[in-house]
């Protein structure tokens, strides 16, 4: 799988993506990373972007050629363009499920006030990591491309850690059951008994009860919708 990010911040973003089981994976040469700059494809002489807003207003806006310019040096039939947008629909991990099965994402990342409105037929999605502003969408993009990329298979050294965790398929859409590792007690608090019998059956039960607990405390938001999805999981 290959994702092409679409911002004047590459080589900032770039670095976020070299860490843990992505940036691993990278370096195999099992995924693909690339940035491509918006300012590379500006027909203007001091290489400019942006400008201001017709109507006026504060900010400024990302013209819209240097972005089709840039999509279009990328562009494969098979690609799917995704904008990163507080007005997007919210990034969800089903949504890292279905992104992780296109060969080619390209994610493109807004700026300043906002971009020109005739760019968004270059979009085939639009997403948004939260109801929140960013200063631009490339945390939201890295955010993106790492919950993409770390399920694509072979990039975690064991699948299993995929499947297992919050939100995974398997346990519904529930939170991930508590872990511990040494020392058995710190400052006074001990590991969970069942945890040390080495008898997998009780460990897999409280386990399960944990992973219930947990979501019930923390995002029993979820409990509603993950017992829906797997009865008898959750
Ligand atoms: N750009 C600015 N805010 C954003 C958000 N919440 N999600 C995605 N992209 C953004």
């Amino acid at each position: 799988m290959r994702i092409d990010v679409v911002t004047l911040f590459g080589p900032a973003l770039d670095p976020l993506l070299g860490i843990g089981a992505v940036g691993r994976a990278r370096k195999r040469g099992l995924v693909e990373v690339g940035f491509v700059n918006p300012r590379d494809f500006s027909r203007d002489k001091h290489r400019k972007v942006d400008d201001r807003p017709y109507g006026g207003g504060a900010g400024m806006i990302l013209m819209a050629e240097p972005l089709a310019a840039a999509v279009k040096s990328v562009r494969k039939k098979s690609s799917l363009v995704v904008f990163l947008s507080p007005q997007g629909r919210k990034f969800t991990q089903a949504d890292a499920r279905r992104l992780v099965k296109q060969k080619h994402l390209i994610l493109v990342c807004g700026r300043y006030e906002g971009i020109d409105e005739r760019a968004a037929a270059l979009f085939d999605e639009e997403i948004s990591i939260g109801d929140y502003v960013l200063s631009g969408g490339e945390p939201a993009a890295a955010a993106v491309a790492d919950a993409v990329l770390r399920l694509v298979p072979g990039v975690l050294e064991k699948t299993e850690a995929a499947e297992r965790e919050s939100f995974a398929e398997d346990g519904g859409g529930a939170l991930d059951y508590p872990q511990y590792t040494r020392p058995r007690i710190w400052r006074g608090k001990k590991v969970p008994a069942a945890l040390l019998t080495g008898n997998h059956e009780e460990i897999a039960l409280w386990r399960r009860k944990a992973a219930r607990a947990a979501t019930r405390k923390k995002r029993p938001d979820l409990l509603k919708s993950a017992r829906q999805r797997a009865p008898g999981v959750i």
